[in-house]
């Protein structure tokens, strides 16, 4: 089973500050999957589609771009999205019952269950923006999880969503998903989880916790640089875009991270 991860994206409309060229690093990441992985089973966009989830245009943008994609593709929502102005670019069809974007796919022997961590709380007080930028997962959608890991006892298990469930990152760990243990919980309770793949945090990190490997991706905006220095050391490069590339069977995962946007050309023997 191949699976695709892109993340963070960050389309962007009128910006030309905060503007990396997104919309042309996400159409990067549709040639090299149409290029390199035309034969993978499923690419999940893990959230933060666009940069301020308001505007409409970049929901078209990223519409027009995932459907030149070859393999079939679903995506979540992040922070920096709005549910609303995205379901009226891409409808309900990658929507559970209660209307959040969360989605279950059997895949060759693995489910892939993609979740939707975009918080409905306000902001906190002092904050930019309407809504928490760290993650929830409320009762509704938990209970939603219960119904797929319980129908997939005895199967391996990929779980993508945009929050880191862990803390990885000295400057960001404050937004990252909130209550995890019962997430957590619920992934150990099951015994076959493989892996959980998370966007977020701009950054590429492998972790382990109560037997469970993480990873988060850098994805396809700004890259966030740790010097382990505290939290005044914040501060991001311009890339690599990022995208993971997970390999699944019965017995093994692995996760390859591929840099579809790279300062570092192809060496050429
Ligand atoms: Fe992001
Ligand atoms: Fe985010």
């Amino acid at each position: 089973m191949k699976l695709i991860v892109l993340s963070d994206l960050h389309l962007m409309q009128d910006d030309p500050v905060r503007d990396q060229g997104n919309h042309a690093r996400l159409y990067s990441a549709v040639e090299r999957i149409n290029t390199a992985y035309p034969d993978a089973d499923l690419v999940v966009v893990a959230g933060d589609i666009a940069d301020r989830g308001k505007l409409l245009r970049p929901y078209q943008d990223a519409y027009a771009a995932l459907s030149c994609l070859i393999p079939p593709w679903t995506v979540t929502v992040g922070n920096h999205d709005d549910r609303e102005t995205f379901k009226s670019v891409f409808g309900v069809g990658h929507c559970d019952p209660n209307g959040f974007v969360q989605s279950s796919h059997d895949l060759d022997g693995t489910r892939v269950i993609v979740l939707d961590s975009a918080s409905e709380e306000p902001a906190p007080e002092g904050m930019r923006g309407a809504r928490d930028p760290a993650g929830q997962l409320c009762p509704a959608r938990l209970t939603w999880l219960d119904h797929q890991l319980a129908s997939a006892k005895g199967m391996p298990v990929l779980i993508v969503f945009h929050h880191p469930a862990i803390p990885t990152c000295i400057t960001l760990d404050d937004w990252i998903l909130r209550s995890p243990e019962a997430l957590i919980d619920r992934l150990v309770a099951h015994g076959q989880v493989r892996h959980v793949i998370s966007g977020h945090i701009h950054m590429t990190t492998t972790s382990f916790f109560r037997g469970i490997p993480f990873t988060t991706i850098a994805g396809g905006h700004t890259t966030s640089v740790e010097d382990f220095g505290g939290r005044e050391n914040k501060f991001r490069r311009t890339g690599p875009a990022q995208m993971a590339v997970v390999l699944s069977d019965a017995d093994k995962t692995i996760v390859h991270f591929d840099n579809y946007v790279d300062a570092n050309p192809d060496f050429q023997k």
